[in-house]
């Protein structure tokens, strides 16, 4: 984004309203706070982010599976992940004004509000940035939906629409395991809406009540079975190899990083330089109850700078949940584990029940739980540890529009000065690949050629035709669009068998063949 429009979010609103990107929800009925739709623009770019994305994580390997779920599930799943208990924000009320907010969220509010801010009261412990008036003690609010499964509305009926994509991956865990020919390690991928509640939501499209998710649960091996397996684990210290091949002796801490590695990958491949965002290693205060490390990919909003998406270390976490509230077994059972664990004698495996203790007790876990792990582990059976990288579809989207947004000075032959609004999308995510226009549209040669070329484009690729306006015009219609090529058929196509294609960024036109830009367009759509 040009430096003069990082302030603020208005023009690129603006954009998005006008050209049919993102419209309020309900519009019509005064919309609903935190629910957007994505119009015609939108959603051709929100179907390439996920295609993206899909590729990226699932197609493009060979130990990820994909899984689509049910939006809403048996409600034991979000007592045994613990969103039942304790997926909540801390919710505080204006006693003057009745507005809503969340506790933690009062001075970014009241930052935002600027000079409209009321005056901190000190004689309150929170105060209304709106108002100034006194604000209720913060309670907790749980942020998933409640929703009645069946004609009759009660207690015993209730669901929840789902506040992650994650817990569907881990209720299906051994379903997929034992249909998909994987083996740990291995991982599960799934996109999908969820749903949370939001107190506040704001910030456009970036904290919304609906949005999209793009999960992967990639499943390892614990370190004690790696440990079994080759005599040793390897570690950061050991400067692995992060963009070879994946390797059996990493330990979980080269895997998490393997993932960090592999985001910051798929965000290069569409279109966000890694000098534009930051890799944020939470503390150990801030990490989640079930994370034993957690890297956030912040990027540089025009409102702050923000997560765009997270990559948790969730140990055994969620399946030892799952195993405990279902009944059912999620260990999974490692033959080449159980060969291994063969050839250790009495000695050594006494030895090594006393390391693993050890190192339980170091992390304030039971003794005895050890020994019965270790136990397990001689038999080849453990209940996998999981890395998960998580996306949102729609902070990457708004994320690459902010990115892609230029306001540019021009000036054209005559010293006449002009304002070109592109976007500079990446071809593989651009919403429109290409334009096709008839330089002149009553030569009837050269409007059915260009025809013929937009009707063999359009079956490859997502194409915009237009025929009307001067050429000039119509370039600035699809640059605001973020289309990377326009394709003009002119009176002299028809006899060379050529066309020109002008650049969106660079605005370069350049004559060729059908065939010349059909390579040079799969080119650069190719992962
Ligand atoms: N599964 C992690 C999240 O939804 O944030």
């Amino acid at each position: 984004m040009a430096e003069e429009n990082k302030s603020s979010l208005d023009p690129l609103a603006a954009l998005c309203k006008r050209r049919g990107f993102i419209y309020h929800s309900s519009e019509i009925y005064g919309g609903m706070p935190g629910f957007w739709d994505y119009g015609p623009l939108g959603c051709e770019l929100k179907q390439n982010v996920k295609q993206a994305w899909w590729q990226f994580t699932v197609r493009g390997r060979e130990d990820v599976a994909g899984l689509d779920a049910t939006i809403i599930m048996h409600p034991k799943i979000w007592k045994a992940s613990g969103h039942l208990d304790t997926f909540a924000d801390p919710m505080t009320m204006c006693k003057q004004c009745k507005k809503l907010m969340r506790a933690d969220q009062i001075d970014d509010i009241r930052a935002e509000l600027g000079k409209k801010a009321a005056a901190v009261n000190p004689a309150y412990a929170l105060s209304c940035p709106h108002c100034g008036g006194e604000m209720t003690e913060p309670k907790p609010f749980n942020l998933m939906f409640k929703t009645v499964v069946g004609p009759i509305d009660d207690p015993s009926n209730v669901a929840y629409l789902r506040p992650e994509t994650a817990q569907a991956i881990f209720a299906q865990f051994t379903n997929v395991l034992s249909t998909s020919r994987q083996q740990v390690p291995f991982g599960i991928a799934q996109m999908g809406k969820s749903f949370r509640n939001e107190v506040t939501p704001r910030n456009y499209t970036f904290r919304s009540r609906e949005f999209e998710q793009m999960e992967l649960e990639f499943f390892i091996r614990p370190d004690e079975a790696v440990e079994i397996l080759h005599g040793h684990v390897v570690t950061l210290a050991d400067n692995p190899d992060l963009n070879g091949p994946v390797q059996d002796d990493w330990g979980w801490e080269v895997w998490h990083k393997y993932w960090v590695e592999q985001r910051k990958k798929f965000l290069n491949a569409v279109g966000l330089p890694t000098e534009h965002f930051v890799e944020y290693w939470q503390k150990p205060d801030e990490l989640a109850h079930y994370a034993r490390a957690c890297v956030d990919i912040e990027y540089d909003f025009p409102f702050g700078r923000q997560e765009l998406e997270g990559i948790a270390a969730r140990s055994d976490f969620d399946l030892t949940q799952h195993q405990k509230h279902s009944g059912e077994s999620q260990m999974v059972f490692d033959d080449p584990l159980k060969q291994a664990a063969k050839k250790l004698d009495d000695a050594a495996r006494k030895a090594f029940i006393e390391k693993v203790q050890a190192d339980w007790v170091s992390r304030g876990k039971d003794p005895i739980a050890a020994e019965k792990f270790c136990l397990n582990l001689f038999d080849g059976k453990y209940v996998p540890h999981v890395i998960e990288p998580s996306a949102g579809v729609d902070r990457l989207m708004l994320a690459l529009l902010c990115e892609a947004y230029e306001e540019q000075k021009l000036t054209d032959e005559k010293g006449k000065e002009d304002i070109r609004t592109v976007l500079h999308f990446h071809p593989k995510v651009a919403p429109v690949k290409v334009a096709v226009f008839p330089l002149v549209k009553k030569d009837e040669a050269c409007f059915n050629m260009a025809r013929e070329i937009f009707d063999k484009l359009r079956k490859k690729v997502n194409c915009f035709w237009d025929a009307s306006g001067q050429i000039g015009r119509r370039y600035r219609r699809q640059d605001e669009a973020g289309t990377p090529w326009c394709i003009t058929v002119d009176p002299e196509s028809p006899k060379d068998g050529k066309f020109t294609v002008r650049d969106r960024d660079s605005m370069q036109q350049e004559r060729m063949t059908y065939e010349e830009f059909l390579v040079k367009m799969y080119a650069a759509l190719e992962f």
